[in-house]
Formats: C-alpha cells, sequence, structure tokens
C-alpha cells in the first residue's frame, strides 16, 4: 500500500505553508536573522512541542513565525515545502499563507507574497508542482484588519486563487466575516473557511458557511455528521471537505477514519490533506498511510479520496481534465 500511495499522482488543498517550518529552518534562520527564539538546537525545538487542541498548537506556531523576516526566507520556506511535495509525488497545491501573522510583526505584505510567488514559479518550472495560492484571515484577528489585508492583496489578485479563514475558532464564527468574504467574493476570490474538528458551536459554524457565506468547500467539517441535513447540503452542493487525518489526531486523539468513510458513503466529497505537516511530523503520503494502518482504507478509498482532491480543486475544469 505504500508503494501504491507514493506512485499515485496526488493534489494537496489544506497545508498552511507556515506549518511546513521544519525545525532545522526555524533553527538556521533564527541564528541568521538575529531572532532569540530560546532554543539551542531544531532538536530542543521538537521537544518544545506539545500539541494536544488547537490553541496549543497555533501559540507555537506563532512564535516559530518571527524568525521569517525576508523575501528570501519566504522564498526558502515555500520552495522547501514544494521539495516534499514533489517527493510525495504531489502535482498540484493549493497552499495557504497567513499575511497577518506577517504584517503584525512588521514584516510588509509585498515582502511575504513576493518569497512565495517565486517559489511557486520555481517549483513549477523545477519540480512540476503547480500552485494557487489562498490567502487566509486570522478569525481571532478584527475584521477590520481581514478587510485591509483583502485591499492589500488587491494589486497581486492574479496571485490569488481565494480567501480562508484560519486560527482560534473559538467565539469567532464565520458572519463575523461576512462582509470581508462578501467583497472578496466581488473581487472574483474564491471561498473557504476552516471549520475546526470539535469547537465550541462548531456545527452552526459550518451552517453559517453555507447560507450566510455561500463557501465553495469547507475546510476540515468533521462534526457537520452531527446534522444530517447539514450532510446533505453538502453533498448537495457537491462541496469539497479538507479533512486533516494526522492533525485530527492531535486534537481529538483519532485519525478520524470512521468519519471519512461516512462521508463517502454519504456521497460528500472528502479529501486527505496534512494541515501543517512539520508540526504534526506528517506529510501528504504519511496521512494516507495513517488511513491504511488506522483504518484498513483499501486501495479503491484512498483512489476515491485522491480522485475528490483533483474534482474540488479549483483548477480550471479542462487542466482537472488531465488529472482525473
Ligand atoms: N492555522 C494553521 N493551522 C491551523 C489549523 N489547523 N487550524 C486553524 N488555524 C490554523
Ligand atoms: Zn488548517
Amino acid at each position: 500500500m505504500r508503494n501504491f500511495i507514493a506512485s499515485l499522482p496526488k493534489a494537496e488543498l489544506h497545508v498552511h505553508l507556515e506549518g511546513t517550518f521544519e525545525p532545522e529552518h526555524i533553527f538556521a534562520m533564527a541564528l541568521r536573522n538575529g531572532i532569540e527564539l530560546g532554543y539551542e538546537s531544531p532538536e530542543a525545538i521538537v521537544a518544545a512541542y506539545d500539541f494536544h487542541d488547537l490553541p496549543s498548537f497555533l501559540t507555537f506556531y506563532y512564535k516559530a513565525m518571527h524568525a521569517l523576516q525576508t523575501e528570501q526566507d519566504f522564498y526558502e520556506l515555500t520552495y522547501a515545502y514544494f521539495e516534499k511535495a514533489a517527493a510525495d509525488n504531489i502535482v498540484y497545491v493549493e497552499p495557504f499563507f497567513d499575511p497577518q501573522g506577517h504584517t503584525s510583526r512588521g514584516i510588509s505584505f509585498a515582502t511575504v507574497i513576493n518569497g512565495i510567488h517565486r517559489a511557486q514559479q520555481d517549483a513549477e518550472q523545477n519540480l512540476g508542482v503547480k500552485s494557487n495560492l489562498i490567502m487566509c484571515f486570522l478569525r481571532d484577528m478584527s475584521a477590520e484588519s481581514a478587510m485591509e489585508h483583502l485591499q492589500l492583496s488587491l494589486p497581486y489578485k492574479d496571485w490569488i486563487i481565494g480567501v480562508g479563514l484560519d486560527s482560534d475558532e473559538k467565539d469567532n464564527p464565520p458572519m463575523k466575516f461576512k462582509a470581508v468574504f462578501d467583497r472578496a467574493r466581488a473581487e472574483g476570490y474564491k471561498l473557504t473557511m476552516h471549520c475546526d474538528v470539535n469547537q465550541k458551536d462548531i456545527v452552526s459554524h459550518i451552517w453559517e458557511c453555507l447560507n450566510d457565506i455561500d463557501v465553495e468547500r469547507i475546510d476540515h467539517g468533521i462534526n457537520s455528521l452531527e446534522d444530517d441535513a447539514l450532510c446533505a447540503e453538502i453533498a448537495k452542493r457537491e462541496l469539497g471537505l479538507t479533512i486533516c487525518p494526522v492533525s485530527n489526531q492531535f486534537v481529538v486523539q483519532t485519525y478520524t477514519t470512521d468519519e471519512i468513510r461516512s462521508m463517502l458513503r454519504k456521497g460528500m466529497k472528502p479529501t486527505i490533506n496534512s494541515d501543517d505537516p512539520a508540526y504534526f511530523r506528517a506529510y501528504l503520503n504519511d496521512n494516507f498511510e495513517a488511513l491504511v494502518e488506522h483504518g484498513n482504507f483499501s486501495q479503491s478509498e484512498i483512489l476515491q479520496l485522491v480522485k475528490n482532491s483533483f474534482e474540488v480543486s479549483w483548477l480550471e475544469p479542462t487542466d482537472k481534465n488531465g488529472y482525473l
């Protein structure tokens, strides 16, 4: 099965570029930029990983971002991820980035996006990995800040395919960002939002994504299974759900294999993704292997999940057909 998974050309639709920041790179970049993170070695960084819920992960994730200072840093972060993706036989990616995590530290939007974009171009040319970027807003920051960043993105509109919403979901419902997402749609961006596993008010958040925001995809969305009408609506709209099994294991202590099977049975379109692979120590193939190891997934189930990723991707239909 390992070879089977490795041999399939795949797409990844839920990976945070800042979540691909490997401890060796955090350490080396902090050193070269004179940033004091308080770790003596890459091993000390890994030893400090203690993720058991979303907030405990996010605290560390934002701390490590301080090592990223220059356009070259963003280039190297992004290109290193694409090298990992190519090694996993990923041919298409829609990666997330979190501009507010950088502008809030005094790094300009241009520094961030120029570095990422140059790496995307080089990865397509040198590694054969095509990508379209998704800009995420941090939902624990204000709607005004999100709107300001939407404005900042407009000169780079051709480099960004869509917008998303991530970070701490507690008491930060989709509706808080309705005006921002309405404006993003009017500017031509596609829309997705995180509905993280087992968060407070999660089922109503997913309904808001459908009824008030009119998203074109849902990131995570595992808890939709608690509501039959919600599942039926997601299936009817053919909305993709970007599920992250190893990430889920850290938050809910299960790889959510039963839930993924239920979604397939209900005619929903789950896809498999890595989320923050450097922190959860699992890239895309590892996530598929976890389904085999912990859920005894068959080759045809794996194939269906891989096919779903291309189907619900934001590739042009003509480009999609080449992969399906
Ligand atoms: N930002 C980076 N990874 C995230 C996750 N898994 N959930 C919410 N926000 C995130
Ligand atoms: Zn995520």
